[in-house]
């Protein structure tokens, strides 16, 4: 375990000075919306999601939206509360951008998005249906990362299942792989800039178009 926490010292004030990431600060009063957000509401709100996130939240592959192809739409189910919440005020603020989200998230209010990530949170988290597969990279990554690249192992923050920790780490187990590899990239080139302390994006520069394939199909099918 030493190695790791000496690699996660390492990493964060490499970042410090940086223009902030995201307006979300995890204030007792913030952290106490999201914990009392209304899963009842929510799912009334979902309603409106259901045509790109799913029926049951669980993300598609592939989205036909008034003759609009859309790309891989993530899973939201499942999803840590906090997380959920951080991305729905960053699309808003504009820290995160995305040509549809960022409309979906200026007609929500902080409870809105409160109450949204409460009831997606506590849906079952998607689950593929294909046979287990054998990611060894991915899975030596995923549990040691790399040492020469100053990679941290991704279990340390997304947990041994990938199913996410408190505050703002997203559970990544069942997430669409295509979705996963277009964030990735995101994160590599810049175009994706929320994450606090550039946790990702330090991360995601380190990682080949190979490697990124590979761990998303690794999560994809991790139960
Ligand atoms: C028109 C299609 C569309 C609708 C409707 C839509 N979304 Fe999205 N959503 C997307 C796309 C596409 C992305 C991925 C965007 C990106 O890459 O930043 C996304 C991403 C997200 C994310 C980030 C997920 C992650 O893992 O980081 C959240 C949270 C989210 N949507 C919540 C919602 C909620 C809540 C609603 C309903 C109130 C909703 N979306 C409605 C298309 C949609
Ligand atoms: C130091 C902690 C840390 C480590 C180690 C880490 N991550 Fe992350 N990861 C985060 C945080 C925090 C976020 C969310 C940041 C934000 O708000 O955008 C994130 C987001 C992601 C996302 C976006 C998920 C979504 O739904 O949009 C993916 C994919 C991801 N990480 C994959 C990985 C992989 C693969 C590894 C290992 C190679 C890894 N992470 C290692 C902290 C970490």
């Amino acid at each position: 375990m030493k190695p790791i926490l000496f690699l996660l010292t390492v990493l964060i004030p490499l970042t410090a000075g940086a223009e902030p990431a995201s307006q979300v600060a995890w204030t007792p009063a913030v952290l106490n919306r999201v914990k009392s957000g209304d899963a009842n509401k929510g799912r009334e709100l979902a309603e409106s999601c259901k045509s790109c996130h799913g029926d049951q939240g669980q993300g598609v592959a592939e989205v036909n939206v008034d003759d609009d192809i859309l790309p891989a739409i993530p899973a939201l189910a499942g999803q840590v509360a906090t997380y959920t919440y951080k991305q729905l005020r960053d699309y808003d603020a504009g820290s995160r951008s995305d040509g549809s989200m960022t409309l979906v998230a200026k007609g929500l209010s902080e409870q809105d998005a409160a109450d949204l990530a409460a009831w997606f949170a506590s849906l079952p988290p998607p689950r593929d249906k294909q046979a287990d597969m054998k990611f060894a990279r991915a899975e030596k990554l995923v549990e040691d990362g790399d040492g020469k690249r100053i990679l941290p192992p991704c279990f340390v923050c997304h947990g041994a299942q990938g199913q996410g920790e408190k505050m703002d780490i997203p559970a990544l187990a069942g997430q669409q792989a295509d979705y996963f590899v277009r964030t990735l990239n995101a994160y590599k080139n810049g175009q994706r800039h929320n994450d606090i302390y550039s946790r990702m994006r330090l991360i995601a520069r380190q990682l080949s178009a190979d490697e990124i394939k590979e761990l998303a199909g690794y999560y994809r099918q991790l139960k």
